[in-house]
Protein backbone atom coordinates (compact mmCIF):
# COMPACT_ATOMS: atom_id res chain seq x y z
CA UNK A 1 0.00 0.00 0.00
CA UNK A 2 1.23 3.61 -1.09
CA UNK A 3 1.58 6.08 1.99
CA UNK A 4 0.97 9.68 1.46
CA UNK A 5 1.60 12.74 3.56
CA UNK A 6 -0.08 15.84 3.21
CA UNK A 7 0.95 18.95 5.20
CA UNK A 8 -1.72 21.71 5.18
CA UNK A 9 -4.66 19.37 4.67
CA UNK A 10 -7.33 20.42 7.23
CA UNK A 11 -9.22 22.41 4.21
CA UNK A 12 -9.66 23.12 0.66
CA UNK A 13 -7.75 21.83 -1.31
CA UNK A 14 -5.65 19.70 0.91
CA UNK A 15 -8.76 18.04 2.74
CA UNK A 16 -10.14 16.96 -1.07
CA UNK A 17 -6.71 15.61 -2.11
CA UNK A 18 -6.65 13.11 0.69
CA UNK A 19 -9.87 12.23 0.36
CA UNK A 20 -8.97 11.10 -3.56
CA UNK A 21 -5.77 10.05 -2.39
CA UNK A 22 -7.31 7.65 0.57
CA UNK A 23 -10.40 6.52 -2.49
CA UNK A 24 -7.05 5.54 -4.84
CA UNK A 25 -6.01 3.14 -2.13
CA UNK A 26 -3.33 5.67 -0.25
CA UNK A 27 -2.35 5.26 3.25
CA UNK A 28 -2.76 8.65 4.31
CA UNK A 29 -1.43 11.00 6.59
CA UNK A 30 -2.71 14.68 7.34
CA UNK A 31 -1.39 17.63 9.01
CA UNK A 32 -2.61 21.08 10.37
CA UNK A 33 -3.02 23.32 13.39
CA UNK A 34 -6.37 23.31 13.53
CA UNK A 35 -7.25 19.92 15.74
CA UNK A 36 -10.92 19.63 15.28
CA UNK A 37 -10.78 19.50 11.31
CA UNK A 38 -8.56 17.34 11.40
CA UNK A 39 -10.70 15.08 13.84
CA UNK A 40 -13.39 15.82 11.34
CA UNK A 41 -11.81 14.45 8.46
CA UNK A 42 -10.87 11.28 9.72
CA UNK A 43 -14.36 10.50 10.74
CA UNK A 44 -14.38 10.73 6.28
CA UNK A 45 -11.37 8.49 6.13
CA UNK A 46 -11.14 4.84 6.93
CA UNK A 47 -7.36 4.82 8.62
CA UNK A 48 -5.93 8.50 8.14
CA UNK A 49 -3.20 9.53 10.30
CA UNK A 50 -3.52 12.86 11.56
CA UNK A 51 -0.88 15.53 13.34
CA UNK A 52 -0.97 18.68 14.62
CA UNK A 53 1.58 20.23 13.06
CA UNK A 54 2.34 24.64 12.41
CA UNK A 55 5.01 24.92 10.01
CA UNK A 56 5.93 28.23 11.83
CA UNK A 57 7.31 26.25 14.64
CA UNK A 58 9.66 24.86 12.68
CA UNK A 59 11.52 22.98 14.73
CA UNK A 60 8.77 21.58 16.35
CA UNK A 61 7.29 20.90 12.71
CA UNK A 62 10.19 18.63 11.44
CA UNK A 63 10.72 16.95 14.78
CA UNK A 64 6.33 15.80 14.42
CA UNK A 65 7.05 15.31 10.91
CA UNK A 66 9.70 12.50 11.63
CA UNK A 67 7.50 11.15 14.07
CA UNK A 68 4.52 11.07 11.69
CA UNK A 69 6.24 9.12 8.75
CA UNK A 70 7.62 6.57 11.72
CA UNK A 71 4.10 6.48 13.21
CA UNK A 72 3.00 5.24 9.71
CA UNK A 73 5.56 3.06 8.79
CA UNK A 74 7.47 5.08 6.08
CA UNK A 75 5.95 7.44 3.23
CA UNK A 76 6.35 7.27 -0.93
CA UNK A 77 4.86 10.85 -1.44
CA UNK A 78 4.62 14.27 0.69
CA UNK A 79 2.39 17.00 -0.53
CA UNK A 80 3.41 20.48 0.94
CA UNK A 81 0.28 22.15 0.72
CA UNK A 82 0.32 24.23 3.60
CA UNK A 83 0.09 27.83 2.81
CA UNK A 84 -1.37 31.64 3.42
CA UNK A 85 -2.35 34.42 1.65
CA UNK A 86 -3.53 37.90 3.07
CA UNK A 87 -5.00 41.12 1.09
CA UNK A 88 -2.53 43.29 2.39
CA UNK A 89 -3.24 46.41 0.56
CA UNK A 90 -1.62 48.20 3.58
CA UNK A 91 1.79 46.41 3.49
CA UNK A 92 1.48 45.16 7.26
CA UNK A 93 4.32 43.81 8.70
CA UNK A 94 2.64 41.21 10.35
CA UNK A 95 1.19 39.71 7.38
CA UNK A 96 4.32 40.00 5.34
CA UNK A 97 6.23 38.12 7.60
CA UNK A 98 3.58 35.29 8.65
CA UNK A 99 3.35 34.10 4.88
CA UNK A 100 7.10 34.31 4.41
CA UNK A 101 7.67 31.87 7.53
CA UNK A 102 4.57 29.56 6.30
CA UNK A 103 4.78 29.85 2.66
CA UNK A 104 8.58 29.94 2.33
CA UNK A 105 10.26 28.99 5.75
CA UNK A 106 7.61 26.23 6.91
CA UNK A 107 7.69 25.33 3.36
CA UNK A 108 11.85 24.73 3.02
CA UNK A 109 11.34 23.10 6.61
CA UNK A 110 8.85 20.20 5.98
CA UNK A 111 10.77 19.52 2.08
CA UNK A 112 13.95 19.15 3.98
CA UNK A 113 12.48 16.67 6.15
CA UNK A 114 10.59 14.66 3.24
CA UNK A 115 13.99 14.70 1.15
CA UNK A 116 16.02 13.57 3.37
CA UNK A 117 13.70 10.68 4.33
CA UNK A 118 13.79 9.86 0.58
CA UNK A 119 17.31 10.01 0.05
CA UNK A 120 18.23 7.22 2.61
CA UNK A 121 14.92 5.03 1.03
CA UNK A 122 16.57 5.69 -2.58
CA UNK A 123 12.88 6.89 -3.76
CA UNK A 124 9.79 8.90 -3.20
CA UNK A 125 7.68 11.74 -4.78
CA UNK A 126 7.69 15.48 -3.70
CA UNK A 127 5.03 17.86 -4.44
CA UNK A 128 4.43 21.55 -3.76
CA UNK A 129 2.15 23.69 -4.12
CA UNK A 130 2.92 27.08 -6.02
CA UNK A 131 0.70 28.98 -7.55
CA UNK A 132 0.32 31.38 -10.99
CA UNK A 133 0.92 34.05 -8.10
CA UNK A 134 4.58 32.81 -8.85
CA UNK A 135 4.58 34.55 -12.19
CA UNK A 136 4.19 38.21 -11.59
CA UNK A 137 4.96 40.35 -8.43
CA UNK A 138 1.69 41.63 -6.96
CA UNK A 139 0.93 45.21 -5.38
CA UNK A 140 -1.68 43.60 -2.87
CA UNK A 141 0.13 40.56 -1.64
CA UNK A 142 4.38 41.09 -2.38
CA UNK A 143 5.18 38.30 0.05
CA UNK A 144 2.81 36.14 -1.26
CA UNK A 145 3.87 36.07 -4.72
CA UNK A 146 7.46 36.16 -3.95
CA UNK A 147 6.87 33.08 -1.72
CA UNK A 148 5.46 30.84 -4.43
CA UNK A 149 8.18 32.13 -6.97
CA UNK A 150 9.99 31.08 -4.57
CA UNK A 151 8.47 27.40 -4.19
CA UNK A 152 8.88 26.74 -7.77
CA UNK A 153 12.31 27.66 -7.96
CA UNK A 154 12.94 25.44 -4.66
CA UNK A 155 11.49 22.46 -6.37
CA UNK A 156 13.81 22.80 -9.84
CA UNK A 157 16.71 22.78 -7.63
CA UNK A 158 15.47 19.96 -5.59
CA UNK A 159 14.69 17.62 -8.68
CA UNK A 160 18.28 19.40 -10.60
CA UNK A 161 19.68 17.54 -6.92
CA UNK A 162 17.69 14.40 -7.23
CA UNK A 163 18.96 13.86 -11.28
CA UNK A 164 22.29 14.54 -10.36
CA UNK A 165 22.36 12.25 -7.41
CA UNK A 166 20.68 9.58 -9.53
CA UNK A 167 17.76 9.22 -7.31
CA UNK A 168 14.45 8.04 -8.08
CA UNK A 169 12.73 11.14 -6.80
CA UNK A 170 9.72 12.67 -8.49
CA UNK A 171 9.28 16.65 -8.07
CA UNK A 172 6.12 17.72 -9.07
CA UNK A 173 5.51 21.64 -9.34
CA UNK A 174 1.86 22.88 -9.00
CA UNK A 175 0.79 26.35 -10.13
CA UNK A 176 -3.44 26.60 -9.70
CA UNK A 177 -5.39 29.46 -10.49
CA UNK A 178 -7.89 30.72 -8.77
CA UNK A 179 -9.24 28.06 -6.71
CA UNK A 180 -12.91 28.26 -4.32
CA UNK A 181 -11.55 27.44 -0.77
CA UNK A 182 -11.68 30.02 2.36
CA UNK A 183 -8.56 31.59 1.08
CA UNK A 184 -9.84 33.40 -1.20
CA UNK A 185 -13.45 33.40 0.23
CA UNK A 186 -14.98 36.95 -0.38
CA UNK A 187 -12.62 38.28 -2.63
CA UNK A 188 -13.81 39.14 -6.41
CA UNK A 189 -12.13 36.26 -8.64
CA UNK A 190 -12.26 34.69 -12.39
CA UNK A 191 -12.18 30.97 -13.81
CA UNK A 192 -12.10 29.69 -9.92
CA UNK A 193 -12.29 25.72 -10.07
CA UNK A 194 -14.27 23.92 -7.43
CA UNK A 195 -11.62 22.66 -4.46
CA UNK A 196 -12.75 19.11 -5.72
CA UNK A 197 -12.47 19.93 -9.62
CA UNK A 198 -8.52 21.13 -8.70
CA UNK A 199 -8.30 18.38 -6.31
CA UNK A 200 -8.55 16.11 -9.29
CA UNK A 201 -5.95 17.43 -11.63
CA UNK A 202 -3.62 17.81 -9.01
CA UNK A 203 -3.88 13.84 -7.97
CA UNK A 204 -4.10 13.42 -12.27
CA UNK A 205 -0.47 15.64 -12.41
CA UNK A 206 0.73 13.41 -9.18
CA UNK A 207 0.06 9.48 -11.01
CA UNK A 208 1.33 10.75 -14.43
CA UNK A 209 4.08 11.98 -12.23
CA UNK A 210 4.47 15.50 -13.91
CA UNK A 211 7.54 17.79 -13.01
CA UNK A 212 4.84 20.36 -13.55
CA UNK A 213 1.00 21.45 -13.59
CA UNK A 214 -1.15 24.41 -14.35
CA UNK A 215 -4.49 23.64 -12.30
CA UNK A 216 -7.01 23.94 -13.72
CA UNK A 217 -5.57 23.29 -17.39
CA UNK A 218 -6.96 26.37 -19.10
CA UNK A 219 -4.71 28.78 -16.50
CA UNK A 220 -1.85 27.70 -18.68
CA UNK A 221 -4.02 30.40 -21.28
CA UNK A 222 -3.45 32.88 -18.54
CA UNK A 223 -0.06 32.21 -17.87
CA UNK A 224 0.99 33.01 -20.81
CA UNK A 225 -0.72 35.96 -20.95
CA UNK A 226 0.57 37.10 -17.52
CA UNK A 227 4.42 36.45 -18.46
CA UNK A 228 4.50 38.50 -21.39
CA UNK A 229 1.70 41.19 -20.64
CA UNK A 230 3.39 44.92 -20.72
CA UNK A 231 4.14 46.19 -17.06
CA UNK A 232 2.15 49.35 -18.40
CA UNK A 233 -1.40 46.78 -18.70
CA UNK A 234 -0.23 44.91 -15.94
CA UNK A 235 -0.03 47.62 -12.92
CA UNK A 236 -3.72 48.80 -13.89
CA UNK A 237 -5.12 45.03 -13.20
N1 LIG B 1 -7.32 28.94 -3.41
C1 LIG B 1 -6.62 29.44 -4.40
O1 LIG B 1 -7.14 30.20 -5.25
C2 LIG B 1 -5.15 29.07 -4.56
C3 LIG B 1 -4.51 29.45 -5.74
C4 LIG B 1 -3.17 29.13 -5.92
C5 LIG B 1 -2.50 28.44 -4.93
N2 LIG B 1 -3.14 28.08 -3.78
C6 LIG B 1 -2.36 27.37 -2.77
O2 LIG B 1 -3.01 26.16 -2.44
C7 LIG B 1 -2.65 25.76 -1.13
C8 LIG B 1 -3.90 25.34 -0.37
O3 LIG B 1 -4.73 26.48 -0.16
P1 LIG B 1 -6.32 26.42 -0.18
O4 LIG B 1 -6.78 27.29 -1.28
O5 LIG B 1 -6.80 25.03 -0.11
O6 LIG B 1 -6.65 27.24 1.16
P2 LIG B 1 -7.06 26.78 2.62
O7 LIG B 1 -8.35 26.07 2.61
O8 LIG B 1 -6.94 28.02 3.45
O9 LIG B 1 -5.93 25.72 3.04
C9 LIG B 1 -4.70 26.09 3.55
C10 LIG B 1 -4.16 24.92 4.35
O10 LIG B 1 -2.86 25.29 4.85
C11 LIG B 1 -2.82 25.00 6.25
N3 LIG B 1 -1.92 25.93 6.94
C12 LIG B 1 -1.88 27.27 6.87
N4 LIG B 1 -0.95 27.75 7.70
C13 LIG B 1 -0.39 26.68 8.31
C14 LIG B 1 0.62 26.52 9.31
N5 LIG B 1 1.25 27.56 9.87
N6 LIG B 1 0.96 25.26 9.69
C15 LIG B 1 0.33 24.21 9.14
N7 LIG B 1 -0.63 24.28 8.23
C16 LIG B 1 -0.99 25.51 7.83
C17 LIG B 1 -4.27 25.19 6.71
O11 LIG B 1 -4.50 24.44 7.90
P3 LIG B 1 -4.65 25.08 9.36
O12 LIG B 1 -5.20 26.47 9.21
O13 LIG B 1 -5.60 24.14 10.04
O14 LIG B 1 -3.29 25.04 9.94
C18 LIG B 1 -5.03 24.58 5.54
O15 LIG B 1 -5.13 23.19 5.70
C19 LIG B 1 -1.92 26.94 -0.51
O16 LIG B 1 -0.52 26.71 -0.54
C20 LIG B 1 -2.26 28.09 -1.43
O17 LIG B 1 -1.28 29.11 -1.43
C21 LIG B 1 -4.46 28.38 -3.58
Amino acid sequence: MKKAIIIGGSSGIGRDLAKILAENGYLVGVTARREERLACLSKEINGLFIKVIDVMKVDQARRLLEELIDEMGGVDLVVLNAGVLFNNKRFDWEEERVVIETNVLGFVAMAHIAMTYFYKQGKGHLVGISSIAALRGRANNPSYGASKAFVSNFLEGLRARAYRDHKDITITDIQPGFVNTDMIKGRKVFWAASSEKAAHQIYNAISKKRMHAYITKKWQLCALLLKWMPRSIYYKI
